[in-house]
C-alpha cells in the first residue's frame, strides 16, 4: 500500500532513499571508546581470524558484485587473498578449502539455495563460513559459524539497493577487523578509515539530493536505447557490472558491464553510435593511473560516437572533455566510492523502469529470493 512505501512512488524508491541509514545502521555500535572494532554477533575464536589465510566470498547476483568491491580493499589491507566465487559454480569445481580458509557468504535474504548449498560443502570441507546477512534468523545466518548483520533494514524491491550498500560496508568491518587482529595496518589508520566510513551517509544523501534531475532527464532521453555498456576499473568494475544488473532486471534492456581495461580485447567492437555507455571515473586525488586509464577508455568510445554517461568526482574537470552527460558524486577515498558511484546507477535504473511502465517492485521473471537451484 501507498502508507508502507511512506510516500514513495514504489518500494525501490523508498529504499534508494534509505542508502544512508542503510551505511549508518551497518557501521553503529561496532566501535569502543577506544576505536577497537567489535564484530558483536561474531563467535569466532580471534586466535582462528588470525589464522585465516584465504577468503573466499560466495553469494549471487548483486551480492556477489559487493564481495568483489570488498576483495580490492581486503587484500590491501589485510594481504590475503580473497576469492569471489558465484555460490552456484563453487560447488562443483572441487574448490580448495582448508581450515584456514574462512568463506564469506553475502546474502540479503539468507535464503538463497545456491549459497546456502556453497556454505554447506565448505563446513563440510573444515573451512568456517561467516556470514554476511540482512535477515535475523533466516537459513544462511543459522546454518553459519559466525553472522554480521546488514543493518539496511527489510528489503521489498527486487531489485536490490540499500542491501548492496549495507553488504559492502559490513564486508569492509570484517576486513578491517581481520587488519586489526592480524596486526596488518596500525590503529591510527583503521581509525582513519572508519572516520571516513561514517562520512559516507551524508555523501550518498548528497548524490540523492542534487543529481534526481539530472539522472531522470537523462533516462527520458535514453528510453529508446537498445543496450548499455558499463566500464568501470578496480572498485569501479563491480559498479559496473551492478549498474548493468540493475537496467537488467527492472527496465528489461540489454546491458552489460566490463573491466574497462577488456574494451580493446573485445568489447569495443560493440560501440555503435549513439548508444549508451556509462563510464565509471575514479577520483582524481586517487592513484593517478586509475584516473588516466579510465579517462582513455571513455575518450575511445566517445570517439567511436558513443552517447558518454559519466559517473565522476565533484570538481574533476578533466571529465566535461568526454562525457555527454555527468553523475556527479562527492569526494571520497577511491575504496569508499562504490558506495556514492553506484547510487545514481540506481536511480536511474529505476527511472528507466518508471518510464517504460514496468512493475518496478516486482519485475517479471523475478523472485525475490532464488529458494531453489
Ligand atoms: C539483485 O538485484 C537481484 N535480485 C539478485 O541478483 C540478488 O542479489 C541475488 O539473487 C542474491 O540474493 P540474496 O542476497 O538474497 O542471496
Amino acid at each position: 500500500s501507498a502508507a508502507e512505501k511512506g510516500g514513495w512512488d514504489s518500494y525501490m524508491d523508498k529504499e534508494i532513499h534509505e542508502d544512508p541509514a542503510a551505511v549508518s545502521e551497518t557501521l553503529l555500535g561496532r566501535f569502543d571508546a577506544k576505536g577497537t572494532l567489535n564484530l558483536d554477533e561474531v563467535h569466532i575464536d580471534e586466535d582462528v581470524f588470525r589464522q585465516v589465510d584465504k577468503i573466499i566470498v560466495v553469494a549471487c547476483g548483486t551480492a556477489s558484485y559487493a564481495g568483489l568491491v570488498a576483495k580490492y580493499a581486503i587484500e590491501h589491507w589485510v594481504r590475503i587473498p580473497v576469492e569471489v566465487e558465484l555460490a552456484h559454480e563453487f560447488r562443483y569445481r572441487d574448490p580448495i578449502l582448508t581450515p584456514r580458509t574462512l568463506v564469506v557468504a553475502i546474502s540479503q535474504s539468507g535464503e538463497t539455495m545456491d549459497t546456502l548449498m556453497a556454505l554447506r560443502h565448505a563446513r563440510e570441507q573444515g573451512s568456517r563460513v561467516l556470514a554476511i546477512c540482512n535477515t535475523q534468523g533466516s537459513t544462511i545466518p543459522r546454518e553459519s559459524d559466525a553472522v554480521l548483520y546488514t543493518h539496511a533494514g527489510p528489503e521489498i524491491a527486487v531489485a536490490s539497493t540499500k542491501a548492496f550498500v549495507a553488504q559492502i560496508v559490513a564486508a569492509y568491518l570484517l576486513g578491517l577487523y581481520l587488519a586489526q587482529v592480524k596486526g596488518t595496518m596500525f590503529r591510527d589508520e583503521i581509525r582513519h578509515i572508519v572516520t571516513d566510513l561514517k562520512a559516507m551517509p551524508e555523501k550518498i544523501q548528497w548524490v540523492l539530493d542534487t543529481q534526481a534531475d539530472t539522472i531522470a532527464k537523462t533516462a527520458k532521453q535514453m528510453l529508446n536505447a537498445h543496450s548499455f555498456i558499463f566500464l568501470g576499473r578496480h572498485v569501479g568494475y563491480p559498479v559496473a557490472l551492478e549498474g548493468a544488473l540493475k537496467l537488467k532486471e527492472i527496465a528489461y534492456t540489454f546491458s552489460e558491464g566490463f573491466a574497462a581495461g577488456e574494451l580493446k580485447h573485445g568489447p569495443i567492437a560493440l560501440v555503435d553510435a549513439g548508444e549508451p555507455v556509462v563510464c565509471i571515473i575514479p577520483s582524481p586525488r586517487g592513484r593517478a593511473v586509475l584516473h588516466s586509464k579510465m579517462l582513455s577508455s571513455i575518450e575511445e568510445v566517445k570517439a567511436r560516437g558513443a552517447f558518454t554517461i559519466a559517473v565522476a568526482e565533484e570538481g574533476d574537470e578533466s571529465v566535461a572533455n568526454y562525457a555527454d552527460v555527468t553523475f556527479w558524486r562527492p569526494q571520497c577515498p577511491t575504496l569508499l566510492s562504490p558506495l556514492v558511484d553506484v547510487v545514481p546507477l540506481q536511480l536511474f535504473a529505476m527511472d528507466m523502469s518508471v518510464l517504460k511502465k514496468n512493475d518496478v517492485d516486482k519485475p517479471r521473471n523475478l523472485a525475490k529470493s532464488v529458494t531453489v537451484e
